[in-house]
């Protein structure tokens, strides 16, 4: 399974390629958290990355395109993947398009999921993280049995940077100009499938699971 993950943020890709990922055996790439962590351990990317994120403008092309480029060399790529948040951009599906010829793989489905600007802004306010084993709650939709801690591992839970509210309307503005193109470019390839995200998780994941076993539209 090859699956590509497109939305606006906090309309539940991460969250669903979590759960996907482990239904499926495949490993889940979400280039956020790769970047993330490259902030974090202070690689040159991440000291590259971190003013674009905190800004809540995508990092530039090239910079992604070749961590992605070296993530798929792993071999735990060669039973599927999953992307979460790439390709963002044009220049990034086309340089993927080019990466899957040479690997001569090509991909099942693009996901496209939708939601409204209120409940993405609800979610982001109240999503919170584990830094150490990347589980993602929502105080109210999806708490950790812990309550401030990680209910998988024990570790503080964090809120991320970006998710305060004025942050969540700049990348809600850079997905419409820079992402959303996304949506015609595989929709003409015969790729795309849309996906209210906007509905409770358990209601989502089986909607996925109902789209991906569909056969391809022609
Ligand atoms: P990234 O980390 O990818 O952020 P994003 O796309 O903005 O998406 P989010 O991770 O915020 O949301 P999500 O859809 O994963 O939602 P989640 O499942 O967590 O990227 C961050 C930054 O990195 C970018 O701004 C950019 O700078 C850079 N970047 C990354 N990739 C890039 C690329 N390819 N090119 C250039 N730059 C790139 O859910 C949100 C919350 O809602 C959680 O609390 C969750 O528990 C809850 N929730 C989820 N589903 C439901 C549901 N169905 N009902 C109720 N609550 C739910
Ligand atoms: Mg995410
Ligand atoms: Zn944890």
């Amino acid at each position: 399974m090859r699956v590509v993950f497109v939305g606006p943020p906090g309309v539940g890709k991460g969250t669903q390629a979590q759960r996907l990922a482990e239904r499926r055996g495949v490993v889940k790439i979400s280039t956020g958290d790769v970047l993330r962590e490259a902030v974090r351990q202070g690689t040159p990317l991440g000291v590259r990355a971190k003013s674009f994120m905190d800004a809540g403008s995508l990092v530039p092309d090239e910079l992604v395109i070749g961590m992605l480029a070296e993530r798929l060399k792993m071999d735990d790529t060669k039973r599927g993947y999953l992307l979460d948040g790439f390709p963002r951009t044009i220049a990034q599906a086309e340089a993927l398009g080019k990466m899957l010829e040479a690997r001569g793989e090509a991909l099942d489905r693009v996901i496209a999921f939708e939601a409204d600007p209120e409940v993405i802004i609800d979610r982001l306010s109240g999503r919170r993280g584990c830094p150490r084993c990347g589980t993602v709650y929502h105080v109210r939709f999806d708490p950790s049995p812990a309550g401030t801690r990680c209910g998988a591992c024990g570790a503080d839970l964090f809120q991320r940077d970006d998710d305060q509210e004025s942050t969540v309307r700049r990348r809600l503005t850079v997905y419409q100009a820079e992402t959303a193109p996304l949506l015609e470019y595989y929709r003409k390839r015969g790729l795309l499938a849309r996906l209210d995200g906007s509905a409770p998780i358990d209601d989502v994941a089986a909607r996925l699971d109902d789209v991906l076993t569909a056969t391809r539209p022609a």
